[in-house]
């Protein structure tokens, strides 16, 4: 049962600690974009402050240039709102009270990446996006106690799922969660559903082991699993224009205890 042909990179005591380093800047970004994330302000503003902030503490921003096919990301933040489930581009839209919003980071220092998502309540916001803020939330917690040595991806998986589906939600398809280090995306994929029969090559249930550096990241719908992407190539939106949340960290494996390295 255990893949042969994947190969996860297995990160030395030295590494981990630069990529520790990379995810406190991924951290403190986000937690000082915080108090930025009110009514009024521009999604630019925000990605303006998040690439001064991760300048000055000497990291690049990881997204800024990356290649997905052919095509290039311009920005430092993706900021997805409301149905937006992730890829959302800044841009002069202005956030209004009762949005949420999913500003995703990722950094490069030292050779080495960090990236994580947070999911922002604009203001006051309904009680059911609340409920969907709390669930993919703690859908996320559970899946990161599952990152443990020993345990394979579909642990995680399989935690996040039950999680999300258990309060009549449901668990976007499309994109999963990564291996990160000295690549933003590493092996192994980490999807945030078990996979059917037909799709198990395509995420292999690898084995975790210490020193295993993994970004988890649900992004549930309150609505329909399925997503489109939009005209401009990279929003990723629900396709029944429900709201859609995100909460991403890189964590590593380290025995029986998951390190978490993006909490703020
Ligand atoms: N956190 C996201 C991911 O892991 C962000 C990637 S945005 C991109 O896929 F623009 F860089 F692709
Ligand atoms: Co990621």
């Amino acid at each position: 049962m255990s893949p042969v042909n994947v190969r996860v990179p297995v990160h030395d005591a030295e590494a981990i600690l630069k990529i520790e380093a990379a995810c406190r800047v991924v951290a403190d970004v986000l937690q000082h974009l915080r108090s930025h994330v009110v009514p009024g302000v521009e999604t630019l503003e925000l990605d303006a402050i998040a690439e001064d902030f991760i300048r000055t503490r000497g990291g690049e921003p990881a997204f800024k240039g990356y290649e997905v096919d052919t095509k290039v990301y311009p920005y430092t933040l993706c900021v997805s709102i409301d149905e937006e489930v992730v890829h959302g581009m800044p841009s002069q839209r202005v956030l209004k009270e009762g949005q949420i919003v999913s500003v995703d980071v990722g950094v490069k220092l030292d050779g080495y990446y960090g990236d994580s998502a947070y999911t922002f309540a604009v203001g006051g916001i309904s009680e059911d996006k609340q409920r969907l803020l709390d669930v993919t939330q703690e859908s996320l917690q559970l899946g990161i106690e599952q990152a443990v040595d020993g345990h394979r991806v579909y642990d995680i998986s399989r935690a996040v799922q039950t999680c999300v589906e258990n309060q009549g939600f449901s668990v976007v398809r499309e994109l999963v969660g990564h291996g990160i280090g000295q690549h933003l995306h590493e092996e192994p994929p980490i999807p945030n559903f078990v996979p059917g029969l037909l799709h198990r090559n395509r995420y292999p249930n690898v084995q975790l082991r210490t020193g295993m550096a993994i970004a988890i990241e649900p992004m549930v719908n309150l609505g329909l699993f399925h997503v489109h992407t939009a005209r401009d190539g990279w929003t990723v939106y629900a396709a029944d224009g429900k709201p859609s949340a995100h909460f991403e960290h890189t964590v590593v494996i380290d025995g029986t205890t998951p390190r978490i390295l993006t909490e703020w």
